[in-house]
């Protein structure tokens, strides 16, 4: 029975040799694998992709998994399982990263963006590929009203919000004597007033169902603040007091807040930066390198998932050791 439903089950998945998910979840294999060694490499590999897609439908099999409900691998193995994200900004850069690592775990989502261009397009086909749910939206997230409209288009797509992630912001650098007020206000309302855009707009649903996650994206800047940065600074650490508040406004309501502070991120926005300002960076991070994109995303999905369903009120520094 087993050698049979090999064949139906093998058409649906597609296994990573190196994955150590895979071979956790099949313990069995470790002794097969032993038991092998003689033959050549090859017929050895042969064998043991065929032992390992076998005790996978063994497993499923006693399971009582139906195959007709198993889509894709995240399916057995998602962080985020069945659950819904709102990523804001997430067109490019960080918020794109985490809208795939999501949707790799299992998440539906909608993301926003100022316009939904090719690049965003092109995002939107990249979360499809995970085989979730994944819609765009253009919408500014500084704007209270848009905010409103464009939250309830997506619980009226998605059903419910399990997710929000305020990760659009925008710098507009200068030291604070040049520094004018239009500077001040745009970065403000980008920054920080699109989370409280998105947090009122989304709590209300939250409540309803007595549990929610949102991501603050703050910056290592709005914990120690940062010369000629004076807006984008002040606008992080109210991202950091803002979630605080919000965890322990809504913590009986099962809502958690926490704020992710990068540290030096290769994105668009840092690369914009002179090469000389660059290395002057990296020199300063103790595992001298600028951080990735995923290194943010596989926080953010932490602070998303369970895993992290006892965690309220946190930032996490994603730095490289940058300040400690
Ligand atoms: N890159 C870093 O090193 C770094 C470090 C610390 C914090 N951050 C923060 O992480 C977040 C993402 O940064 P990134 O480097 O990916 O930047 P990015 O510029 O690559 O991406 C930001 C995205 O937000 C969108 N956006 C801007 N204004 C918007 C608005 N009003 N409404 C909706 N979307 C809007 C942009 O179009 C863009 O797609 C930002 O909040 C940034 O401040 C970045």
């Amino acid at each position: 029975m087993l050698i049979n439903r090999y064949e139906n089950y093998s058409s649906k998945y597609k296994f990573n040799n190196n994955s150590a998910a895979n071979i956790l979840s099949l313990p069995g294999l470790v002794i097969i694998r032993h038991s092998f060694t003689p033959f050549t490499k090859f017929f050895r590999k042969s064998l043991e992709e065929v032992s390992r897609r076998i005790i996978f439908a063994g497993l499923c099999d006693l399971a009582g998994v139906k195959q007709k409900q198993l889509k894709h691998k995240s399916d057995i193995m998602g962080l985020l399982d069945g659950k819904v994200a709102i990523v804001t900004g997430a067109a490019r850069g960080i918020g794109k990263a985490i809208a795939l690592k999501f949707a790799s775990e299992g998440a539906d989502v909608a993301f926003t963006d100022l316009v939904i261009n090719e690049a965003a397009e092109e995002t939107v086909k990249e979360i499809e590929a995970f085989g979730h749910k994944v819609k765009a939206y253009a919408s500014n997230a500084a704007d209270f009203e848009q905010t409103h409209e464009v939250v309830n288009q997506i619980l009226a797509d998605f059903g419910k919000i399990d997710i929000l992630v305020n990760n659009a912001g925008i710098t507009k650098d200068g030291l604070m004597l040049k520094m004018s007020e239009a500077q001040w206000d745009a970065v403000l309302n980008v920054n920080l007033k699109s989370a409280f855009n998105f947090i009122h707009a989304c709590i209300p649903s939250m409540m309803r169902q007595k549990s929610g996650s949102i991501i603050n994206m703050s910056s290592v800047v709005g914990v120690h603040g940062n010369a000629s940065q004076c807006n984008y600074s002040a606008s992080k650490a109210g991202l950091i007091a803002l979630a605080k508040s919000i965890g322990q406004e809504m913590g009986r309501k099962g809502i958690r807040a926490n704020s992710i502070a990068p540290g030096f991120i290769d994105t668009p926005m840092t690369q914009a930066l002179p090469e000389d300002v660059r290395k002057q960076w990296i020199e300063k991070i103790p595992l001298r390198r600028g951080g990735t994109v995923e290194d943010i995303a596989n926080v953010a999905t932490f602070l998303a998932s369970d895993m992290s369903s006892y965690v309220s009120g946190e930032v996490i520094q994603v730095d490289g050791g940058m300040n400690m």
